[in-house]
C-alpha cells in the first residue's frame, strides 16, 4: 500500500479515448493500491444483460448513456476503488460535474495513432469510424477530457510506469 492514512480514499476514475489503456492501467493501478477495480462498460453490460454493442444496436446510444450515468452514480459512496470509464463517459457536462464530485479524475492522454491501432485489433466498439472520423471525435472530446483533475501522457509507455506516475500525482509513494 502506498498511500498514507490521511490520503483521500474516494474513487479514482480513469478517463480517455477508446484504446487509451484505461482498463489495463486501471486494473494495474487497483492492484498496486490494493483497491477494487471496476470497468464501467462491463458493469453496464451486466446491468443490461447484454453486451455494449447489443445495447447500442437494440436500445440506442441514449439508453446506453442513461445506464452509464446510473452506474457512475452507483460509485458515489465507494472508497478505495478504481473505475475505468468508457470513452464517452466524461463528455457530458453533467457527468463531469458528477464524477469530480464523487472522486478524482485522471485523463490518460494517448496519441490517436496508438488508440487506433488498439481499437482496430479488437473490433468490438460500436462507435468506431474511419481514422478521419476518429480524429474528429478525439478533437471534439479533447476539451472535455482536459477538465480532469490530473493528466497522464499515456501512449506506448508501460502500464507499470503509468501506474507509478498516477500514484505519485495522487500523493502516494
Ligand atoms: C465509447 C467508448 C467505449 C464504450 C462505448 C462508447 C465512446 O468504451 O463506452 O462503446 O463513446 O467513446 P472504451 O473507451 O472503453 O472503448
Amino acid at each position: 500500500m502506498s498511500f498514507d492514512k490521511h490520503t483521500d480514499e474516494r474513487p479514482i476514475f480513469l478517463v480517455g479515448f477508446m484504446g487509451a489503456g484505461k482498463t489495463t492501467v486501471g486494473r494495474a493501478l487497483a492492484e498496486r493500491l490494493e483497491y477494487r477495480f471496476f470497468d464501467l462498460d462491463d458493469q453496464i453490460a451486466a446491468r443490461a444483460g447484454k453486451s455494449v454493442q447489443a445495447i447500442f444496436a437494440e436500445l440506442g446510444e441514449s439508453e446506453f448513456r442513461q445506464l452509464e450515468r446510473d452506474l457512475i452514480t452507483s460509485h458515489k459512496n465507494d472508497r478505495r476503488t478504481v473505475v475505468a470509464l468508457g470513452g464517452g463517459a466524461y463528455v457530458s457536462e453533467a457527468n463531469r460535474v458528477l464524477l469530480r464530485a464523487i472522486g478524482k479524475t485522471v485523463w490518460l492522454d494517448c496519441p490517436l495513432e496508438v488508440c487506433l491501432r488498439r481499437i482496430s485489433e479488437d473490433g468490438l466498439r460500436p462507435l468506431v469510424g474511419n481514422p478521419d472520423e476518429m480524429a474528429v471525435l478525439l478533437e471534439q472530446r479533447r476539451p472535455a477530457y482536459a477538465q480532469t483533475d490530473y493528466v497522464i501522457r499515456a501512449g506506448e509507455r508501460a502500464p507499470a510506469e503509468l501506474v507509478q506516475e498516477i500514484v505519485t500525482l495522487l500523493g502516494g509513494r
